[in-house]
């Protein structure tokens, strides 16, 4: 199982041993638990898939960005992904290495670019010409040298959902070849910048190996004109988006994804940049919830009306994304599979049809639609799964909602990492004028 650090033990959901109630008595809900020994499990079994090719593991911040997870991360030996100055400064408070970040993203400012010089990060995945030129006047202006990447766009679709394709010709990110070819022999006239490698990130989560086959394909051919011009490329970074189960099914494992371009990447012989993040993240965190209302209309329709929302967890309104909700006590546990086609998984849980919504003011704010779930009354708590990666990251504060606290199993016991936001959080910076 993905996320096997959360258990039902006498029919109470339990994470690390620890009841998530235990949790949400001392720390209201809605809260993230994060469950520390997923988060290794995760992250050694995807090290171990790629060993061969010794990989710099650059965790994706974006995904999970606490602090102290983020320090848990770097003592692990691993680099950070990032994509800003705030991910940067992130990094930097929780201890970890520049040496080991790398930094992509297709808007970088001079601000951005001066810090991230200042604080020498491994490598800049450049996503444009107008940024490679914007490093270069930054280095020469600072007397830093940058080592760069470019960030193919190889036109290859990930078939994901198309807000989260990225390497598509279509989309904003990275930089064509024939561009790129251009680019790449323009930084011989760059003083500080040092070509050193190529970069793809596809979309995410993407559910089979066939996109990483294809895209780092077209990587290595590009790759070798270059190395025909003289330029030669010591670094591949193939990016993130490795899938994991929204459903309890079976998908792909980082070992698949190894086995499928291990010898791609063993005949091109570069360094390995790795930069996952959902992969990791997702499964080692839940959102916990409790019941405040359920009603129903007069046509039949069931609502459970919970504490945590979109401005918690936008995935489901942003992406339609799926995830598992169950209850936090329940004698039989939990189905070992809930998906969207409702199969048979369901056959032995006595459950209604019921859509759970939170109290923002959208229609949109729906948290699962249509789902089965044993009966509920206020009170009950529910686990929301796989909210680990692009849970409190995504968060907001939409409808004045103070952001969820998030705590960490640690040993036999559990820790705050971050505190829930209070009201006086809420207007923090803000200037009262008479305008
Ligand atoms: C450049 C880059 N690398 C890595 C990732 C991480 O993707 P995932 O969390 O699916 O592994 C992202 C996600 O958007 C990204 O943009």
């Amino acid at each position: 199982m993905d996320n096997s650090g959360f258990q039902y033990i006498d029919g109470h959901l339990h994470c690390d041993g620890i009841p998530v109630t235990d949790i949400a008595e001392e720390h209201g809900t809605p809260c993230f638990i994060y469950s520390k020994s997923t988060l290794l499990n995760r992250l050694n079994s995807f090290r171990n898939a790629f060993s061969k090719h010794d990989p710099l593991i650059c965790f994706s911040v974006k995904s999970l960005a606490n602090l102290s997870i983020l320090r848990l991360i770097d003592k692990e030996d691993c680099g950070f992904d990032i994509v800003s100055g705030g991910e940067l400064y992130r990094v930097l408070q929780a201890g970890g290495a520049p040496g080991k970040t790398v930094f992509a993203g297709v808007g970088k400012t001079e601000e951005e670019i001066k810090f991230a010089l200042k604080h020498q990060v491994h490598m800049f995945n450049v996503e444009s010409e107008s940024e490679m030129r914007l490093i270069a006047h930054a280095a020469a202006e600072t007397g830093h040298t940058a080592a760069v990447a470019i960030r193919v766009n190889p036109d290859v679709d990930a078939r994901t959902h198309e807000k989260t394709t990225t390497g598509k010709k279509e989309n904003k990110f990275g930089i064509d070849p024939e561009t790129a070819l251009e680019l790449a022999k323009e930084t011989r006239s760059m003083p500080g910048v040092i070509l050193k490698g190529l970069h793809m990130h596809l979309g995410s989560p993407i559910y089979d190996t066939q996109p990483y086959v294809d895209g780092l394909k077209k990587i290595i051919e590009f790759k070798k004109l270059l190395e025909h011009d003289g330029l030669i490329i010591d670094t591949l970074n193939i990016g993130g988006g490795y899938c994991m189960s929204y459903t309890g099914r079976e998908v792909l494992s980082p070992q698949d994804y190894a086995d499928a371009i291990g010898p791609i990447l063993t005949e091109a012989g570069a360094d390995l940049i790795l930069e996952p993040g959902r992969h990791i993240a997702a499964p080692s965190g839940i959102l916990l919830t409790k019941t405040i209302h359920t009603k129903e209309t007069g046509s039949g329709k069931k609502f459970i009306i919970v504490d945590a929302a979109m401005n918690n967890l936008l995935r489901p309104t942003l992406y339609d994304a799926f995830h598992r909700i169950w209850p936090a006590d329940s004698p039989t546990g939990m189905p070992e599979v809930i998906d969207p086609e409702d199969s048979d998984n369901m056959r032995n849980f006595d459950t209604e049809r019921v859509d759970v919504v939170g109290p923002v003011c959208e229609s949109g704010d729906c948290l699962a639609k249509d789902r089965r779930l044993p009966a509920l009354k206020t009170g009950d708590l529910l686990s929301i799964y796989d909210a680990g990666a692009y849970g409190q990251t995504m968060s907001s504060n939409y409808n004045g909602r103070p952001k969820a606290p998030e705590v960490i199993t640690n040993g036999g016991s559990f820790v705050l990492i971050s505190k829930r936001e209070s009201y006086k959080d809420l207007i923090a910076g803000e200037e009262l004028t008479c305008i």
